[in-house]
């Protein structure tokens, strides 16, 4: 499969080097253009590359993967979705302070869905941190979890998407639903759960 990125940082790159070796071709973009990606392409395995965020946007499968701050803007920019599928990996922290922006009760996934109303969003990728997400999947006889919600025949594609990748997929239903229960601030956050069984 081609997949996305929108950012190229910490959570792009844990989970391009998981479907890189999985044989998937990755695309990755920031604000700064493509030549400034080259040398960490030539790091990954084969199948990464360096791309414009129209370009990257364009996969049939894309992560959001920048700082909250800065989604309203990126996602501003780009084409019409046209039914793809968008992976919200967002945390809704402030930068620098880290502080959390303040939602006024809403769900952050369902804003980054207003924000792109013709794509299908699945929250996913946001409850671990990066440090972990780059980690082996299968656990001892156990296979690291991955959360997702929202779009239901999304969530299906982006659950067989990980599960092909080693993860464990639990559904929490919908963006509103399982999106708040995701959301950083929330029960699931930083959470890092190992699966044992089917
Ligand atoms: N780090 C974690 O452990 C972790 C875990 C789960 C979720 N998250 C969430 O995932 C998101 C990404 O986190 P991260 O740790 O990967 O951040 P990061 O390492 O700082 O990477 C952010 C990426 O976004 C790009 N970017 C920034 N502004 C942009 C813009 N206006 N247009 C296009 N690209 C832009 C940056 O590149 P340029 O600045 O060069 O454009 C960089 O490639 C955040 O919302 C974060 O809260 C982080």
């Amino acid at each position: 499969m081609i997949i996305g990125s929108l950012g190229a940082g910490e959570v792009a790159q844990a989970f391009a080097i998981h479907l890189l070796k999985a044989g998937h071709q990755v695309l990755l973009s920031n604000s700064r253009g493509p030549s400034s990606l080259e040398q960490l392409v030539s790091k990954l395995d084969k199948g990464a590359r360096a791309v414009t965020m129209d370009e990257a946007a364009k996969a049939p499968i894309v992560v959001l993967a920048v700082p909250w701050p800065k989604v309203e803007e990126v996602l501003g920019k780009l084409p019409d979705w046209e039914g793809r599928i968008l992976i919200d990996a967002t945390n809704h922290f402030l930068l620098p302070s880290m502080e959390l922006a303040d939602l006024k009760g809403r769900v952050s996934s369902e804003i980054v869905s207003e924000l792109a109303p013709s794509a299908k969003v699945v929250k996913a990728l946001n409850t671990l941190y990066a440090s972990n997400l780059a980690r082996d999947p299968k656990v001892g006889k156990g296979r690291r979890v991955i959360f997702v919600s929202g779009d239901a025949g999304a969530k299906a594609e982006v659950g067989g998407l990980l599960k092909g990748l080693g993860f464990a997929v639990i559904d929490l239903g919908s963006l509103n639903e399982g999106g708040r229960a995701q959301q950083v601030g929330n029960g699931l956050a930083g959470v890092d759960l190992v699966q044992f069984g089917d």
